[in-house]
């Protein structure tokens, strides 16, 4: 087995069963493999769920971000204010439009965008800003979405950690103009490679449905999703607030474990917020040292259930302007030559915590609770004797 492959099925998530089997040979029997009724009623049945008016299925979430720039005709010249804790699609999505990512600082309670860094850095060529809810936990889109409409700009959500979370009871992936969410074979509601789109303009979602698959006069793609993706996701879909039940279930056994804890707190979800833990997120006070190697079940650092969280993307080299990212765009343009702003940003808490401060604890629902118990009890004795010693 490659790496990759070994990467993606070592976590014991997900798990799939006969249902998703039927599901399949239902496709295959249909005779009809691409886009057609799975996807139509996956679509609607994602809306009802979520509770936005349509819903586009699409290849994956990466081909979503960049429909929603597209849609929302964010090209060059224009500025997206992006957060620099996430996957690289939520940033990278603006250089497939050939517009400037602005890296703002997140804020220490959800770690995702502070509105108040946001507001600092809008200027006339700002459009957008897309925000995460990462690993799960909502961040402040209501917020965001105030400074979004103060502003005349659009909020993109990115959803694919949460499915299913919400912020005074509204589904995240609501709340934005587009809310973009993967449906990746790890992510809390998974099909292998898939992603979805919602809104509640219809406008937008004319449009996106044309750039989805050939439709429009101006440049358009094929970014659809299958029916094999479709069908799994209506299998997936039905049991996601199960799932998310045993995710928040186990999640209260490792506050229990790490109450006594004074080194590390295990993050909350803000008041009026429910997070569904695609991981449980454990902060440390400090950077400690840990060999999440010695722990139960984690000797492989790649498929261990204990890891450090993600380093902050402002400083990937994708987006180093000195280090002609993008082969050279959007920065090349004549617009953006010789603007300081686009080097890369201090940003004081997503350097302070995305350095050996963030401990990502996968709490899948198929893993048991005595062996989430076990690597736990051991982490939480770690933290303690390292934090001690030092
Ligand atoms: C927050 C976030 N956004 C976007 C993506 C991209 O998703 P996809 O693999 O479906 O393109 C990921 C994937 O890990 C992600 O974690």
């Amino acid at each position: 087995m490659d790496k990759f492959m070994e990467i993606e099925n070592s976590l014991e998530w997900p798990l799939f069963g006969e249902e998703e089997e039927e599901a399949v040979l239902r496709v295959i029997r249909s005779n009809q493999l691409f886009a057609a009724n799975e996807v139509r009623s996956f679509e609607e049945q994602y809306s009802d769920f979520i509770g936005v008016d349509f819903s586009i299925g699409v290849g994956n979430a990466t081909q979503g971000l960049h429909l929603a720039l597209a849609a929302l005709e964010i090209g060059v010249g224009d500025e997206v204010i992006v957060t620099p804790y996430s996957w690289i699609s939520s940033a990278s999505c603006t250089l497939m439009q050939n517009s400037v990512p602005i890296f703002c600082d997140i804020e220490d309670k959800t770690f995702g965008l502070d509105p108040k860094q946001v507001e600092k850095l809008i200027t006339k060529r700002t459009k957008a800003v897309v925000c995460v809810h990462m690993f799960g936990y909502p961040c402040r889109a209501i917020e965001l979405k105030e400074v979004c409409k103060e502003n005349n700009l659009h909020l993109i959500e990115d959803n694919s950690h949460a499915h299913g979370a919400k912020i005074r009871n509204n589904y995240t992936g609501t709340i934005g103009s587009i809310s973009v969410a993967s449906l990746h074979q790890r992510k809390s509601l998974c099909v292998g490679d898939g992603g979805i789109v919602c809104t509640n303009n219809r406008e937008l979602r004319d449009k996106i449905y044309r750039l989805r698959s050939f439709g429009d006069k101006e440049l358009s793609y094929n970014y659809r999703m299958t029916e094999f993706a479709a069908a799994i996701g209506k299998v997936r879909l039905a049991k996601l607030n199960h799932h998310n039940a045993k995710r928040i279930s186990n999640a209260r056994l490792l506050e229990k474990i790490f109450e006594d804890n004074n080194f590390v707190k295990v993050l909350k979800a803000e008041k009026d917020t429910q997070s569904v833990y695609y991981a449980v997120l454990l902060v440390l006070n400090r950077s400690l040292d840990l060999e999440f190697e010695q722990l139960p079940y984690c000797n492989n650092p790649k498929t261990a259930i204990v890891r450090w969280t993600w380093e902050p993307l402002h400083k990937n080299s994708n987006f180093d302007i000195n280090n002609i990212p993008a082969r050279g765009y959007p920065w090349e343009f004549e617009h953006y030559k010789n603007e300081k702003r686009w080097n890369v940003p201090k940003l004081k808490i997503a350097e302070k915590y995305l350095n050996k401060r963030i401990i990502e604890f996968y709490v899948h629902p198929t893993f048991d609770k005595d062996k989430i118990k076990t690597i736990g009890e051991q982490l939480n004795l770690q933290i303690k004797r390292k934090a001690i010693s030092v």
